[in-house]
């Protein structure tokens, strides 16, 4: 344990931990080298009753952990939205863990880091175009801080089945149809679904037809006048998980309120809140202003170490139906944990946020989220030129959803191809590309069909055009070593 005595030796260890952080994030591969699940024994050994000094345990988990890990920040790493890469961000992470301060209360827990943290949530408060205004107490921050989307979206749900049915904290739900949630079909994320049940509210979930990844606004209409006392709310996506669409912000706020003035309205905008940080991009989400809660992801798209979320809300004092009341958490005017529901004691995730921002500013960040957009604009034309790429989606935020092949051919052939592609990208770990199901709401192959696109989203500064490139290339050879004979898919070596 840390003590005077083996201060050095301490400083030491650390140092060697980041220099080891450092080598492997800077590696070019995504993996070096490929898990075997059936080798999992090795690290879900018996319990040690003897333990080994902290050196044996360093190269243990080089060699039988490390060495299989992912990295994110790889310039190659064109899957997912972030890459954890910014320097200010990752001293914060690094304070956060060895400072061990507890977001629960403030005045002996967290006396300063309370504050850093109602910071980072006025800053993103503006981000989104929320007011902002004096903070006197807990109940005037506006915004919660969680440890990811997932969590958001549930305690916007919470607010939401209180808004709906006041007391329901207190007195439990009786009816659960009667707290039904509106989403777009097909592109949301289980977690709105999920905290619906979660909340005892049941799988009450209305779908609503898609056009272009986005809300058909006279089926909204329809479903929301045919249901309209049932409904607790209403969710736009501002970047749904998949092709990173903007709903219609304006329209979908003006149909719901128009049906029913008091519907919470949420707007998932885990990863579309960013666009607020550039003059240039805002536009594409005027009008998530009026939404009653935003949930924002600073994890997924700002250059931050897993985990930091965030949920915020319009009215600050609305955070008061879904207070606790325990002599466990001090009774005092910034006691976080009066309003983060599900958590307890609370590490400062927040202070790798408060050092970007300082770091960077709302400029720096602008064009870094600018970049990114550019980057998916280039793929995007890249490949529309290409006859053996076909397109899916229009770019709204960073996304890119493509397939090898002719939009002509056989949609099983196409299907089983591009799957086979992505398990060979996935195997060989020099790039990483997403892939899930989705149905193709633009028609471009055959309209609402499901298809099983490659999925380009890059948010790595480094990366470049030169590398999307050369994805490129490496996708073409991909997939030209792979046949087919007789209907069934082989490989051949690149
Ligand atoms: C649109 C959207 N909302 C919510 C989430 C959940 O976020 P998290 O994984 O941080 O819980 C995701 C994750 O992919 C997402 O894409």
């Amino acid at each position: 344990m840390l003590c005077n005595e083996n201060k050095e030796f301490t400083r030491e260890f650390l140092k060697k931990v980041v220099d080891i952080c450092i080598d492997f994030k800077l590696q070019e591969e995504v993996n070096t080298k490929c898990f075997d699940v059936n080798e999992r024994y090795k690290i879900i050994h018996d319990i040690p009753i003897e333990g080994s000094d902290i050196e044996s345990v360093l190269e243990d988990f080089k060699k039988n952990v490390l060495t299989y890990c992912t990295n994110f920040a790889s310039k190659n790493f064109m899957g997912f939205p972030d890459s954890g890469n910014s320097i200010a961000a990752m001293g914060g992470a690094i304070f956060a863990e060895l400072l061990q301060q507890n977001l629960i209360n403030q005045s002996f827990c967290g006396p300063t880091a309370t504050f850093t943290e109602i910071a980072v949530i006025k800053w993103l408060r503006e981000i989104v175009g929320y007011k902002t205004s004096k903070i006197n107490s807990i109940w005037d921050v506006g915004g919660i801080i969680t440890p990811g989307g997932t969590a958001s979206n549930s305690i916007a749900m919470m607010l939401a089945r209180e808004n709906h049915v006041k007391g329901t904290m207190e007195r439990g739900i009786t009816s659960p149809e009667k707290f039904k949630i509106v989403v777009p079909k097909g592109i949301g994320h289980y977690s709105i679904k999920s905290s619906q049940m979660w909340l005892g509210c049941g799988n009450n979930i209305i779908e609503v037809p898609i056009n272009n990844f986005k809300m058909d606004l006279s089926a909204l209409k329809e479903i929301l006048k045919e249901n309209k006392d049932d409904i607790m709310s209403v969710i736009v996506y501002v970047g749904d998980s998949r092709t990173m669409t903007i709903d219609n912000l304006e329209e979908v706020y003006y149909i719901t309120k128009e049906v029913k003035e008091d519907i919470w309205l949420h707007a998932d905008a885990c990863h579309g809140f960013s666009l607020g940080l550039s003059d240039k991009l805002k536009h594409k989400i005027k009008g998530i202003e009026n939404y009653d809660s935003i949930s924002t992801d600073p994890h997924k798209v700002l250059c931050c170490p897993y985990v930091i979320s965030t949920l915020l809300v319009k009215e600050p004092q609305k955070v008061k139906t879904i207070a606790s009341l325990s002599d466990l958490i001090m009774q005092e005017e910034f006691a976080f944990g009066q309003i983060t529901p599900f958590l307890g004691s609370r590490n400062w995730s927040s202070l790798k946020l408060w050092f970007l921002i300082n770091n960077l500013g709302k400029k720096g960040l602008g064009e870094i989220i600018e970049k990114r957009h550019h980057l998916a604009l280039y793929l995007y034309s890249k490949l529309s030129e290409m006859e053996e790429f076909i397109v899916l989606n229009d770019v709204g935020i960073n996304s890119v959803m493509f397939m090898y092949g002719n939009k002509n051919d056989d949609i099983d052939y196409l299907n089983s191809f591009n799957r086979k592609i992505y398990k060979r990208i996935l195997s060989e770990g020099k790039y990483h590309l997403h892939q899930f199901s989705i149905a193709d709401s633009n028609g471009i192959i055959n309209k609402n069909k499901i298809v099983y696109p490659l999925r380009y989203m890059c948010g790595n500064f480094n990366t470049t055009e030169k590398d999307i490139d050369n994805l490129v290339k490496y996708v073409k050879s991909v997939a030209l070593s792979i046949k087919t004979r007789g209907g069934e898919f082989y490989e051949c070596a690149m």
